[in-house]
């Protein structure tokens, strides 16, 4: 690590409550529909539902006052500390993405995660996305190519790329990065074809100092995700795709905090077969037509 990066990160430490605070901040400003349109009978079924399986835990499991005043506590914390896309991307986001994505063909999805950021710098094809100058880390060639579920190449297709650097922080949420940092939108070739390169990311650890953190430690949790790369993949006329890709081998691979790794979504990289420094990839995208369904 260069001695700016770990000044960075030092810098870094004990920040992360701000990160949940951002991600609070970014998501208000998303533009996100907030639920003003979930007919009553849906919200009446959902939160009936919601309560009832908290009180059939209270029964079931002869919940004390204490413990009922320290969740009271411990919820007051996650939104004074904007933790709650922290909170939800990592204990329930996976299961909404499965529910929401099984009739889908082509491409698997998995959870997007609170740092997406819209509006990335739009590079063609062969693109290196942004970095710092000496950035620490292996260089990765990632390529790929568009299709349909026939095999068809898409036109039009783009890849939009997030990731942590390689000790672990996201751009415009960790503070004394580059905005841009290692964030891109990637635009393929008329044959779907698309490479770029960027830097492998460190795994992610959630932050700790907040109310997550302290929930993770009053558990005896971990809170680490496996290294990965966040894309989101759209073609006109084709079903958008959101999705992580890890690496073979992450120790955190098996118990991933966010619960959002799939067989699918590995990464196989090997060295650079033209010389250069780092390693290469490739992978895939199947997309289905808007209204394609299994
Ligand atoms: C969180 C962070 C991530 O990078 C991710 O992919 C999922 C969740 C989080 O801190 O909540
Ligand atoms: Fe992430």
């Amino acid at each position: 690590m260069t001695e700016n990066q770990l000044d960075t990160r030092q810098e870094n430490e004990g920040t992360a409550v701000e990160a949940g605070s951002k991600a609070t901040e970014r998501f208000a400003a998303s533009g996100k529909p907030t639920g003003t349109g979930v007919p009553k009978e849906r919200v009446s079924l959902l939160a009936g539902a919601l309560i009832k399986a908290a009180n059939d835990i209270v029964v079931e499991h002869e919940v004390t006052y204490e413990e009922y005043n320290a969740l009271k506590a411990w919820l007051i914390k996650v939104g004074n500390d904007g933790e709650w896309p922290l909170f939800l991307d990592v204990w329930l986001e996976h299961t909404v993405e499965d529910v929401n994505s099984q009739d889908r063909p082509g491409t698997k999805g998995t959870i997007e995660g609170p740092y997406y950021v819209p509006n990335s710098p739009v590079l063609d094809s062969p693109a290196t996305v942004e970095m710092r100058d000496d950035e620490d880390g292996v260089p990765l060639q990632f390529s790929g190519q568009f299709t349909d579920t026939d095999g068809n190449p898409i036109q039009g297709a783009q890849l939009e790329i997030w990731h942590a650097d390689s000790a672990g922080f996201y751009s415009q949420y960790a503070p004394g990065l580059p905005d841009w940092l290692f964030r891109a939108n990637v635009q393929a070739d008329s044959e779907g074809h698309f490479v770029l390169h960027t830097m492998r990311p460190a795994p992610y650890q959630i932050p700790t100092d907040g109310a997550c953190g302290q929930l993770i430690s009053a558990a005896g949790w971990h809170a680490w995700r496996p290294a990965h790369i966040h894309i989101k993949v759209s073609a006109p006329g084709y079903q958008p795709v959101t999705q992580q890709l890890y690496f073979p081998g992450d120790p955190h691979n098996a118990d991933d905090i966010a619960s959002a790794v799939k067989p699918e979504l590995m990464l196989n990289t090997t060295p650079r077969t033209d010389g250069a420094a780092g390693e290469e990839a490739s992978y895939d995208y199947v997309l289905a037509k808007v209204g394609q369904s299994k």
